[in-house]
């Protein structure tokens, strides 16, 4: 029995999961998706497009309006990762080609027109380069009062084993590859919650080897599909990280994680450290270097794994 039902917009760059994440929030009976924006990142713009409308067509979610959003960060190139999410950004999986239509709405005007619509504040869930919310907060400062807050995929805080970069030492790939996107938000003043490395990297938080081959044994069209989207990832690394369907997870089950709060700077300019989230752990610090970040330090991977069979795989 869902008590309390959130609005969430997601912001997406598909990506292997993100395209299981989105499966994930789509199946999650505490969350309503009123919109789906895509962002240029794991892939070109083009190709985050129309993989989110694949994954929705797949799932019959004919009714969310997705809108096209950045092309590129807002002042660097753009720099793709196709080599983790397959040329296509959906691994081994062949969806055919979406017979939904893109909303005629910007992702930021779709973002701006949701949040006036959802009075009661939607919550935006990005899980990809900050891009889209970061032009979005420039269009309309008010964004950051209107909406109930910002669960994001991104950063690494160093505050557990697993808190280091993942495309440079220090720096995870969301916030890097458009990290003046994620200084204007971070400095915004909306609500933020972020979902980094540090749990999502955490192999208790992963998919392995035995849940991959659970999966593929299954035979169900659902399966199939999951199998498809994390084959190549479990061939070359044996494990596939779950770095967004946790983010998806939080936003619908905050519950599932444990929080602290910091002051933390985005890196813009470092020759090594671009992109990196520089967290603030002195015990004395000045007053305007109030917290501004509750950052997820624990997960319940039970829980959450749990959940992620559930409602991504058997549903
Ligand atoms: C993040 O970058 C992408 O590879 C994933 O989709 C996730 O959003 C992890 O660093
Ligand atoms: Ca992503």
């Amino acid at each position: 029995m869902v008590r309390f039902l959130r609005h969430v917009i997601i912001d997406t760059d598909p990506g292997v999961d993100d395209a299981l994440a989105l499966i994930l929030a789509l199946k999650s009976p505490e969350i309503k998706v009123e919109a789906v924006t895509t962002v240029v990142g794991n892939v070109s713009q083009d190709k985050a497009h129309r993989n989110a409308l694949k994954i929705l067509d797949f799932l019959n979610a004919c009714e969310i309006p997705v809108a096209r959003g950045a092309h590129k960060p807002l002042i660097r190139e753009a720099s793709h990762a196709e080599e983790i999410h397959g040329e296509s950004g959906l691994g081994e999986a062949m969806l055919p080609e979406p017979r939904i239509r893109s909303s005629e709405a910007s992702a930021v005007n779709l973002i701006l027109e949701k949040a006036y619509e959802l009075g009661r504040g939607p919550t935006l869930v990005a899980l990809g380069p900050l891009t889209n919310v970061a032009s979005a907060i420039l269009a309309e400062p008010r964004l950051v009062d209107m909406v109930a807050g910002l669960v994001f995929m991104g950063g690494a805080y160093n505050l557990t084993p697993y808190g280091y970069g993942n495309v440079t030492p220090v720096a995870e790939f969301n916030i890097w590859h458009d990290p003046e996107a994620a200084k204007i938000v971070f400095e915004s003043g909306i609500p933020l919650k972020a979902v980094g490395l540090d749990i999502t990297a955490n192999p208790s938080n992963s998919l392995t080897l035995d849940r991959y081959q659970e999966i593929d044994r299954l035979g169900t069209r659902r399966s199939r599909l999951v199998a498809d989207l994390c084959r190549g990832l479990i061939k070359r690394f044996g494990i596939v990280q779950l770095h967004d369907p946790i983010a998806v997870a939080v936003a619908s089950n905050p519950d599932l994680v444990e929080t602290g709060r910091f002051f933390v700077e985005v890196e813009t300019a470092g020759l090594l450290t671009r992109g990196q989230t520089v967290l603030d752990r002195r015990p004395r610090q000045p007053i305007e270097r109030r917290p501004n970040l509750e950052i997820c330090l624990s997960l319940d991977s039970e829980r959450f794994m749990k959940l992620f069979m559930e409602r991504v795989v058997y549903e």
